[in-house]
C-alpha cells in the first residue's frame, strides 16, 4: 500500500496537480502579456563590469506529475567581454537557465517564477545615483523582450537545422534579421551586411552560400551561418548551447577558435554551455557548474581545474578520458542518479552520491561558501562555521 503510494498518483491527487498548474500558467501568462511602464523592469547592475547578473532564478515546469524546479535559485555573473563556461551532467538546467535569459521557456508549462536576470543594456544610461542602469528580464513583458532578443542577446543551438528554415535562402534568413532590428534598413545594405557577416565567420565564398538552402551547406558550414546570424545584430551576449556537440573533432576545434576570434573581436561576452570540460578548459574564462538546477561550484578556469573543491566538480574531472597515461583501469564514473526532480530532498542534493558525507550534511541544502574573491562552492566540508 505505501509503494502504491509513492509511485502512483491518485486520481484526486492528479486533478489537484492540473488545476494548480492551470492556475499558475495562467498567471504567469498573464504577467508576461501586461502592458507595464519600463520603469517595473528597470534595476541597477550590482558590477557595471558585469553584461549578465543572475540572482536567484527560479524556472519551473508545471508538469502532470508535480512541478519540476529545473532552475533552482541559480546565481551567476558574466562578465563583459569574456567566456563564462557552464558544465554539469545531462537535465541539471543549462539549457533551461539559458533559455530564461532569452525569454524562450517552453511555455506555457515553463515559467520564470522568481528571482532577476540584470542584462547591462546601454539604452538607459545612469540613474541619479551614477549607478549603471539595467533590464530586468525576469520581468520584462514579451513584448519589450523582441528589442533585446536576437539584437543584444543572442542564441547558437547544437542542431543548426533545427533553427535556420528550410524553405529560406541563408540570404534571406540573414537578410531578415537586419530588417527586424534596424527597420529603416534598405535591401542592398542588408545584403552588404550579410555577407559581411559570412566572411567574418570563415565562409570562403559568401556569394553562394547567401544563395544557398540550409541543406545544400555541411554540418560545420551551418554552424557558422548560425554564428553569422548571432552576429548580425551586433550582440553583447551570445549564447552558445553545445555549439560543437554535433559536429565532428576537427570542426568542433574550428568552430571553438572562430567563437573565441568573435569573442576577441566584438569585445562581446559568451555563454558556453557544454559538457565537455576539455572544451571549457580550452575556452572559457570562468567556469559555473551545475548540479540538479542549482550551481554548486563557480570559479576562474584555474580554480576550477586545478583546485576543484565540490566533490561532484571532482567527480566530474575524474571522469574526463585521458589520452596520455597507460593505465588499464576502467573509466571513472559517479556512482548513483541525481534525486527525482519533482520532490527534492532538503539536504546536499548530491548527498546519495558523495563518498565525502559528514554529519552536517544531513542539515539543509549547504550555503554558498567563498573561498576566493572569485571561487564559491556549495559544501559543508569547506564552510568553517559549519564543517567538522
Ligand atoms: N519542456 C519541458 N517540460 C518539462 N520538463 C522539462 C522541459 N524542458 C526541460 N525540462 C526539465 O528541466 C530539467 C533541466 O533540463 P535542461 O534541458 O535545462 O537540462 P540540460 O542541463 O540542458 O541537459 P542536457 O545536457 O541534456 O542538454 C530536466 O530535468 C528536464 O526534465
Ligand atoms: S555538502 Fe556533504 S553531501 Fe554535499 S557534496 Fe559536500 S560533503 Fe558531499
Ligand atoms: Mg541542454
Amino acid at each position: 500500500m505505501e509503494k502504491k503510494k509513492q509511485n502512483y498518483l491518485s486520481l484526486r491527487e492528479s486533478r489537484k496537480i492540473i488545476h494548480y498548474n492551470i492556475k499558475q500558467m495562467k498567471y504567469y501568462e498573464r504577467l508576461k502579456k501586461r502592458k507595464v511602464n519600463p520603469s517595473f523592469y528597470t534595476t541597477v547592475m550590482k558590477d557595471p563590469n558585469n553584461i549578465l547578473e543572475i540572482e536567484n532564478l527560479d524556472t519551473n515546469f508545471f508538469t502532470d506529475n508535480g512541478t519540476v524546479k529545473s532552475v533552482n535559485g541559480v546565481s551567476f555573473s558574466i562578465p563583459k567581454g569574456k567566456v563564462v563556461g557552464v558544465v554539469g551532467e545531462s537535465g541539471c538546467g543549462k539549457s533551461v537557465t539559458s533559455l530564461s535569459i532569452m525569454q524562450l521557456v517552453q511555455a506555457p508549462q515553463g515559467q520564470i517564477v522568481g528571482g532577476t536576470i540584470r542584462f547591462n543594456t546601454d539604452d538607459l544610461g545612469m540613474n541619479e545615483n551614477g549607478e549603471k542602469l539595467a533590464y530586468d528580464i525576469a520581468k520584462m513583458p514579451m513584448k519589450d523582450m523582441y528589442n533585446v532578443r536576437g539584437k543584444d542577446i543572442t542564441m547558437i543551438f547544437q542542431e543548426p537545422m533545427t533553427s535556420l528554415n528550410p524553405v529560406f535562402t541563408i540570404g534571406y534568413q540573414l537578410d531578415e534579421v537586419m530588417f527586424i532590428h534596424y527597420p529603416q534598413t534598405t535591401k542592398e545594405e542588408a545584403k552588404k551586411h550579410s555577407l559581411e557577416m559570412l566572411n567574418q565567420v570563415g565562409i570562403s565564398m559568401p556569394e553562394r552560400v547567401y544563395s544557398s538552402y540550409p541543406h545544400e551547406l555541411s554540418g560545420g558550414m551551418r554552424q557558422r551561418v548560425m554564428i553569422a546570424m548571432a552576429l548580425a545584430g551586433n550582440p553583447k551576449l551570445i549564447i552558445a548551447d553545445e555549439p560543437t556537440t554535433a559536429l565532428d573533432v576537427t570542426i568542433q576545434a574550428q568552430i571553438l577558435e572562430l567563437l573565441k576570434s568573435i569573442q576577441k573581436k566584438t569585445g562581446c561576452a559568451i555563454m558556453l554551455i557544454t559538457h565537455d570540460l576539455g572544451v571549457i578548459a580550452e575556452t572559457a574564462d570562468e567556469v559555473v557548474v551545475m548540479y540538479a538546477g542549482r550551481v554548486i561550484e563557480k570559479g576562474t578556469v584555474r580554480e576550477i581545474f586545478h583546485n576543484p573543491l565540490h566533490p561532484y566538480t571532482i567527480g566530474l574531472q575524474k571522469s574526463k578520458p585521458l589520452i596520455n597515461t597507460d593505465t588499464k583501469e576502467p573509466l571513472y564514473s559517479i556512482p548513483g542518479q541525481v534525486p527525482n526532480p519533482i520532490n527534492m530532498p532538503n539536504t546536499c542534493f548530491f548527498k546519495d552520491r558523495c563518498s565525502r558525507c559528514i554529519n552536517k550534511c544531513n542539515g539543509e541544502y549547504p550555503k554558498e561558501v567563498q573561498v576566493s574573491d572569485t571561487h564559491f562552492v556549495s559544501c559543508y566540508l569547506y564552510d568553517e562555521k559549519e564543517g567538522e
